[in-house]
């Protein structure tokens, strides 16, 4: 069903790598929602994805861009602006990558090369692409931005590794940057703490399997799925959330908010009357 809530809005997004990502599922809501979009990654993922079948389908245009580089960033504004016929009304950042984590590097034994670059691409490409729109006042009045952030930000998931440390940074970014952005040129910028979800940047935390299935069992409404995240991400991107900015929006069924649950609780119960 469609609210046309995106009718004749224009927006960047980032991350689409296959089916299960939450910036496809995004793109194909957006679509359906009467928005016109550019999409990009990194050039690498252009070969391993399979962006070019997304963009056929939702007939957008594809724009590479390493989210690390400043000129490949200022190309890709520049472009999609072109492309579009104006100015943006909302861009999501949907990466995120570890090098410690793909290697299985210990958060106790870092490489600290690789904790540079995954701060770089899960981090601080948030800042370098929202200088690149702010620079050159590319995003339209009302605005919003929106990067994908997870609660290990918050509280300890110790396979989350050093990717808790870049999801903080990545959160106090929205809030700067946010605030001038707010101040000067009426956008607003989010980020939304997404429940786990399998996808590739998912599924490569070690322990995924265990703590997808715990965050669902301590949720009153269990996981939110990667398309529940596609339909509310759209709503801040719609005109009815213009006054929401510099917040981390917990989406997660519940999770943030809960001590612990009847089904993870009686899972202990079980185990004490077996002594
Ligand atoms: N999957 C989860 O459990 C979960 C939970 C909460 C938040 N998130 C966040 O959601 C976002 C999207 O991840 P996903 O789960 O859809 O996985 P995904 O693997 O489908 O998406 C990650 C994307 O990051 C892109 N990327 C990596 N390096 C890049 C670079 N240098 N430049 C540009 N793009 C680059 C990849 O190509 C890929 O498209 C990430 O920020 C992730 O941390 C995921």
């Amino acid at each position: 069903m469609s609210y046309n809530l995106l009718k004749g809005k224009k927006g960047i997004i980032f991350g689409a790598l296959d089916e299960n990502s939450i910036a496809w599922k995004t793109a194909v809501k957006a679509h359906e929602e009467g928005a016109e979009i550019v999409l990009t990654n990194a050039p690498i993922a252009m070969r391993m994805g399979s962006i070019k079948t997304l963009a056929e389908q939702i007939g957008a245009e594809i724009v590479p861009a390493d989210a690390t580089k400043v000129e490949d960033l200022e190309n890709l504004v520049d472009k999609a602006t072109e492309i579009l016929g104006g100015k943006i009304d909302f861009v999501l950042h949907s990466i995120g990558m570890s090098v410690n984590v793909r290697k299985g590097k210990h958060y106790t034994d870092q490489n600290y090369d690789w904790t540079a670059k995954g701060w770089d691409v899960s981090a601080v490409s948030f800042h370098k692409t929202m200088q690149a729109l702010y620079q050159k006042d590319a995003m339209s009045e009302w605005g919003s931005i929106v990067a994908l952030s997870y609660m290990a930000a918050q509280r300890v998931f110790p396979d989350y590794n050093d990717m808790a440390d870049n999801k903080a940074y990545l959160e106090s970014i929205a809030r700067s940057f946010g605030y001038f952005f707010g101040k000067e040129k009426k956008v607003r910028v989010n980020t939304i703490s997404q429940s786990p979800t399998p996808t590739t940047a998912g599924q490569g935390v070690k322990g995924f399997d265990g703590f997808i299935a715990y965050a669902d069992k301590m949720s009153p409404l269990g996981n939110a799925t990667a398309q529940d995240c596609a339909d509310y991400t759209i709503t801040l991107f719609s005109d009815l959330t213009k006054k929401v900015t510099l917040q981390n929006l917990y989406h997660d069924g519940g999770f943030s908010n809960v001590g612990v649950s009847q089904e993870v609780m009686e899972a202990f119960v079980e185990k004490e009357s077996e002594k």
